[in-house]
């Protein structure tokens, strides 16, 4: 058995109409000043942050804002966060949106705690002793972050995407209302259906041991998601379905699928994150190219892993192992592809030559430390042959 620990300080208001609780909860925390970091203007045009400032004016909580946090976030946009943090003696960062928005609000966190280049935290040159108090409004369903200890940021000059993970950034509070997610793009959501599954999966496709009631959770979760990710693509104002898959993304990603396991495999999020940096790909479309890609790569390293999840995710039937498992993996691509998600590179006219893939597979390698992966241990030349089945 392996040992495990799990840590989520997040304090969950989930349900209709929970931001009204924001003020008290602000008061709770003795919040005076804040930033609120938002995207490119969702949640100006669907009211949210009117709602926000409204609440906070109520409260005479004092406020700042730095928008245009775009997907795929970027280290420029968090040392302009930085900036107006330290001049203005902000106490609390508040962060309205996705993954893209929170992670740049745990980034500002760390830059603002740490003296320094906080790329020094993302580049593994030193680690993080500290964050400022971080805490969320979620309006998509995905990435995980309103619970999570990670954070992942792209270098403008570089176009290196890499995480830094630690508890000092797992958020104070997260609010999640599943009606913000009623107003995302089908592809937005069918893409954090995708990441919602991988979060998960990078945690189940493991040979280092794995605890039954873990499995069981990890199982559900993902035909949870696989079910209700359908039922929005066909209505995506169901908010039953926008209900589930948004507490899967908390659950996906907080830690709760992987206790007892060997600390997961995650090379499929590794070798995306080359690619949405380069490309700046939609995270959890490039999970759709790179997942089946990398299972057809090592599922006969994992056979027993990848025949329990065809017949206990996915319900097919059989007892010839390896039948089983390949039906899995293609069962897995059909269903990304009734959700309009790609499942090759070429269908986002993207078309890496030779030398961009081994440029992708060099710096994946070297941002997971040298050869990675639980299913099967990849070098530099399974990666770039995962990169290449992809095309
Ligand atoms: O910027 P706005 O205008 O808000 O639009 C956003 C953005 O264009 C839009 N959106 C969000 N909520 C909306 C909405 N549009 C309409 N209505 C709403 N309610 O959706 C677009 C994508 O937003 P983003 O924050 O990028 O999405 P997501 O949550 O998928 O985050 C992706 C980022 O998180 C990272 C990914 O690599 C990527 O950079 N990840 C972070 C993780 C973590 N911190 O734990 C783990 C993940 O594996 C992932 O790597
Ligand atoms: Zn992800």
């Amino acid at each position: 058995m392996n040992k495990f620990k799990y840590y989520t300080p997040t304090k969950v208001l989930f349900g209709e109409g929970r931001v009204k609780e924001l003020g008290d909860l602000l008061n709770s925390y003795k919040i005076n000043k804040l930033l609120i970091v938002y995207g490119g203007g969702s949640i100006v045009k669907s009211g949210l942050l009117k709602e926000v400032t409204d609440i906070l004016n109520n409260y005479n909580i004092k406020y700042y804002e730095l928008k245009g946090v775009e997907p795929n976030p970027l280290l420029s946009k968090v040392n302009e966060g930085i900036d107006i943090v330290k001049k203005n003696n902000i106490e609390f960062l508040l962060a309205i949106g996705g993954g893209s928005v929170i992670d740049t609000a745990k980034a500002i966190g760390y830059g603002v705690f740490n003296d320094g280049d906080v790329w020094d935290f993302y580049s593994k040159r030193r680690k993080p002793e500290g964050s400022l108090k971080i805490g969320v409004i979620l309006t998509i369903a995905a990435a995980g972050s309103e619970m999570s200890d990670s954070s992942v940021i792209t270098n403008d000059k570089t176009k290196e995407k890499r995480g830094c993970n630690s508890d000092y950034c797992r958020p104070t509070f997260a609010i999640m209302d599943p009606k913000y997610t009623t107003t995302l793009p089908d592809n937005q959501t069918m893409a954090g259906c995708c990441d919602i599954i991988m979060h998960t999966m990078e945690r189940y496709f493991t040979k280092g041991g794995n605890l039954e009631i873990t499995d069981e959770i990890a199982e559900g979760l993902m035909r949870t998601v696989f079910k209700n990710g359908t039922i929005l693509h066909d209505n995506p104002n169901d908010i039953k379905a926008r209900a589930e898959v948004m507490w899967a993304s908390s659950l996906s990603h907080n830690g709760l699928t992987g206790c007892g396991n060997d600390g997961g495999d995650f090379m499929s999020h590794k070798l995306e994150h080359e690619l949405s940096g380069k490309y700046n790909v939609t995270h959890g479309a490039g999970l759709s190219i790179i997942w089946p890609s990398w299972a057809e790569y090592v599922y006969m390293n994992n056979l027993d892993r990848f025949y329990k999840y065809a017949k206990n995710v996915l319900g097919i039937e059989g007892t010839d192992k390896m039948d089983v498992a390949k039906k899995g993996i293609r069962k897995t691509k059909e269903i990304f592809s009734s959700w309009n998600l790609p499942i090759k590179l070429r269908e986002l006219d993207i078309y890496p030559t030779h030398e961009d893939i081994i440029d992708m597979a060099k710096s994946c390698l070297e941002s997971c430390g040298g050869p990675k992966g639980s299913s099967r241990l990849l070098d530099l030349n399974d990666m770039i042959n995962i990169y290449t089945n992809a095309l």
